[in-house]
């Protein structure tokens, strides 16, 4: 036998089904979004750029084991003298969700204030939620002009 309306039980089913769908496609959509969150900081400067320091201008790099840090086209980037010649360069751009992290030399350790995610000198992940490794950047010292530069 063929029923042409529902029954009042079988409405609310119906309509229940609905709202609990519509609500779950809401939340996953809200919670989705959450995570694609846009990076206010670009994790590099453009490809292919560089960027040179002066170290006569820079007296924070005239020490082994001297940092500081720069922003490059809205990056913000931290250099350390590790030798004489010897210069690294990392972008403190969290690989979570982009925020900055902040250098603690104390602890020799990147930490960002947005989710606790850790790094350690080089860059490397220590803590998550970050599951990637801060970017780093071929430096070159030149000893006739004295500068560094950064190749992003
Ligand atoms: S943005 Fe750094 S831990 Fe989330």
């Amino acid at each position: 036998m063929k029923q042409d309306k529902l029954s009042r039980r079988q409405f609310v089913q119906l309509t229940g089904s609905f709202l609990i769908a519509s609500m779950s496609a809401s939340t996953f959509l809200t919670l989705f979004e959450g995570c694609q969150k846009e990076d206010s900081n670009p994790v590099r400067p453009p490809q292919g750029t560089t960027f040179t320091i002066k170290l006569s201008e820079n007296p924070e790099l005239s020490q082994i084991g001297g940092f500081k840090t720069f922003n490059v086209n809205s990056t913000p980037i931290i250099v350390f003298r590790t030798g004489q010649t010897t210069f690294k360069a990392l972008s403190m751009v969290c690989t979570h969700q982009g925020c900055t992290t902040n250098w603690i030399n104390s602890s020799q350790q990147f930490q960002c204030p947005c989710h606790g995610s850790k790094f350690d000198k080089d860059g490397k992940v220590i803590q998550g939620p970050a599951t990637q490794n801060l970017t780093t950047f071929r430096t070159e010292y030149k000893s006739d002009t004295n500068e560094v530069i950064i190749y992003f």
